[in-house]
């Protein structure tokens, strides 16, 4: 039985070296692996092997079925992935229409950006860039903030190693005073930009996020026009009814500051579970203070001006009802894809 079982397993290595085609391959399937085939014939007379044998017999009957069985399968998948190899072969339905490329769009902050970008430039306001990476002097000294300043701290942020004056930015105010250093008033620009802050990342807070600055300067700027140009925004990004109140507020680089709170959109200022008090803070303000107008060269005599910085997760948090800032970065497109 042993020498039959050997001469099987050669000649059946020997028979699929030889197969090409889908048709050979099952009459080979038939002959060895099928119910009255050769394989099944030898199972048929384990019975009449000597008891003490049968044990080994059965085993290595077995075995050779998996062995056929596997040579089979391997054959089987090499006719299947090369073309042309007769009936084996996919058949490839040229008419068959094309798969369409997944389309993907602009991420949910760069929405919220774009938006806020277009209600401010219908006030006049156009875009300014500054880099992410920062001296400290345009984060901290020119925004008076000196060093050990205790306000340091509120601000504080990621240094660059090997450089002790280099930064990753912690908010975008950066941005006022490199376009002051530039251009000469009147000046009406808004700057977007990610910033960077060792904070521990929870629901509500994370290393790096996006703010909107906004700056503008001329000659004889009021915190009237503070308030108009940042209530006429909320309402038009928050819609129509919006409320707006100010309340005190401390930057180091605006003189009086102060904090704009809008209405919330789903109690309609009544109080509920998302405000508490029926308000909700959204940006942060001021008059520019006159030692900012000096580090850059403008008179603070000639010159006024009011600057705000917001918080772009916030503003699409608080639009869309996003209760974790981390689903903006963790690029799962169930998230994504409401937007
Ligand atoms: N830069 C401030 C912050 O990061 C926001 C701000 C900008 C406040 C401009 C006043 C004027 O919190």
């Amino acid at each position: 039985m042993k020498a039959e079982l050997k001469k099987l397993k050669d000649r059946a290595e020997g028979a699929l070296k030889g197969i090409t085609s889908a048709d050979e391959l099952e009459a080979f399937r038939i002959k060895y692996l099928g119910r009255k085939g050769q394989l099944s014939e030898l199972l048929a007379r384990l019975p009449s092997v000597p008891a003490g044998e049968r044990p080994e017999t059965g085993r290595l009957l077995n075995q050779l079925k998996r062995d056929i069985t596997a040579g089979f399968e391997r054959v089987k998948k090499s006719l299947a992935g090369e073309p042309g190899t007769g009936a084996a072969a996919p058949v490839q339905d040229l008419t068959l229409p094309g798969r369409r490329p997944a389309l993907g769009h602009r991420h949910p902050l760069m929405q919220t950006i774009d938006e806020i970008k277009d209600i401010f430039a219908q006030m006049g306001f156009k875009v300014a860039y500054g880099p992410e990476v920062e001296l400290e002097y345009y984060n901290f000294e020119a925004l008076n903030i000196p060093p050990d300043h205790p306000s340091r701290d509120d601000f504080d942020t990621f240094y660059v190693s090997g450089a002790d004056d280099v930064l990753l930015r912690s908010q975008t105010s950066t941005v006022q005073i490199r376009v002051m250093e530039n251009e000469e008033p009147p000046i009406r620009i808004i700057a977007p930009g990610k910033v960077f802050r060792p904070d521990t990342v929870d629901a509500t807070h994370s290393f790096m996020f996006h703010q909107i600055e906004g700056l503008m300067v001329d000659e004889g700027v009021t915190f009237g026009h503070l308030k108009g140009v940042l209530k006429l925004f909320a309402q038009a990004y928050f819609g129509p009814d919006t409320q707006t109140r100010f309340c005190p507020s401390f930057f180091p680089f605006t003189e009086p500051s102060a904090e704009m709170e809008v209405s919330c959109s789903l109690c309609k200022g009544k109080g509920c579970a998302t405000c508490g008090s029926g308000w909700i803070e959204i940006l942060g303000a001021g008059m520019v203070d006159p030692n900012v107008f000096k580090a850059v060269g403008y008179d603070p005599e000639k010159y006024t001006g009011f600057a705000f910085g917001m918080g772009v997760e916030r503003m699409a948090m608080l639009k869309y009802g996003v209760a974790d800032i981390r689903f903006f970065f963790e690029n799962d497109m169930r998230f994504l894809s409401q937007f």
